[in-house]
């Protein structure tokens, strides 16, 4: 009970690679020598063959021996094989960099998210007016580590969690940023859009309502005793500041993504509200629709 717990080896996915990645290089240098040995050895054969035994004695082109042919051949297979090794075969294969390099290219975004947050955070709270209604909401569906989309397009498809939104927006305004609206095939029906966007003569179909700013946003849906904001990230970043409740959807996973919700600060926030929804044949993951209010 109070002996010494044994030490488990801890090696991530990468080392593994990395250490399948150098095994399969000794393998490959290996087999490279043991040829060059073959490769003298049987030189040194058909030299042997040929002035010792006699063998093939005359068989000439442009007066050379024919071993000599044979031997400059095999010594253009061995070159062939040597620059295979050192060029061709690069160390971890043209796949693992190009994984390497989509982590880094994750993690940098996931660095430029936090920093962007940071920036939003410390910006001077002069930012935004707290809205007249007392009822704006966030609504979202975030992953287990944040993530909200990937390539302008959400990253899942939960018909039930469709629903939940579809309920909730029904008949009310939909606040959102210019790249989410344009991620919509149409624009959704019984509900106001309105679409924040920096652009001057940004072109939509009617009744779409565009505006320059999240306060002209709310401004543009006063009427609305409880309009949503719906995002994306940028929008939801502004949001946080402002909006008096969060319908969040939590998706029970980790996911690759590019952009992210920002993280609650949960000194400001209390769940009133959790439903758990576990996974079926209709729904890839389990998520729950959780409620926060500020506090
Ligand atoms: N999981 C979810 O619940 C959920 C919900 C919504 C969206 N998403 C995902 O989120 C992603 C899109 O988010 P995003 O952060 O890339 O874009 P976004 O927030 O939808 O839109 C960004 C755009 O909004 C405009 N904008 C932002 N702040 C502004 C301001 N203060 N004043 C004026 N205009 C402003 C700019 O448009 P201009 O460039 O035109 O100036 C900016 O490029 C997509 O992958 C989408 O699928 C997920």
């Amino acid at each position: 009970m109070f002996g010494k717990k044994k030490q488990v080896p801890q090696i991530d996915k990468d080392q593994l690679e990395l250490i399948e990645n150098a095994q399969k290089r000794i393998k490959q240098k290996k087999r490279l020598y043991a040829h060059f040995v073959v490769f003298l050895i049987g030189s040194l054969f058909l030299i042997l063959l040929n002035l010792g035994l006699g063998f093939g004695k005359g068989v000439t082109l442009f007066e050379t021996d024919w071993f000599v042919y044979a031997i400059l051949a095999w010594l253009f297979l061995f070159l062939y094989h040597v620059f295979n090794v050192f060029i061709t075969h690069k160390f971890m294969g043209k796949s693992w960099e190009q994984n390497q390099l989509d982590k880094l290219v994750a993690k940098q975004k996931e660095r430029i998210e936090i920093l962007k947050d940071k920036h939003i955070e410390d910006a001077p709270k002069k930012a935004l007016p707290k809205p007249k209604n007392t009822n704006l909401t966030i609504i979202v569906a975030v992953g287990e580590n944040d993530a909200i989309g990937k390539d302008n397009k959400l990253i899942w498809h939960l018909s039930d969690d469709l629903k939940h939104f579809k309920s909730l927006t029904n008949g009310h305004h939909i606040i959102m940023g210019r790249k989410t609206f344009e991620s919509f095939p149409k624009p959704l029906p019984n509900r106001t859009h309105v679409v924040i966007t920096r652009q001057a003569n940004y072109q939509v179909p009617e009744g779409i309502i565009i505006v320059n700013s999240l306060e002209d946003a709310i401004d543009a849906s006063k009427s609305d005793t409880q309009p949503f904001i719906i995002g994306g990230g940028e929008i939801y970043k502004q949001a946080m500041a402002i909006a008096n409740k969060i319908e969040l959807t939590r998706v029970h996973e980790d996911f690759e993504a590019d952009t992210f919700f920002p993280k609650i600060d949960y000194s400001q926030w209390k769940e009133v509200n959790t439903i758990l929804h576990k996974k079926d044949e209709n729904h890839k993951y389990d998520f729950s629709f959780i409620t926060y209010t500020r506090k």
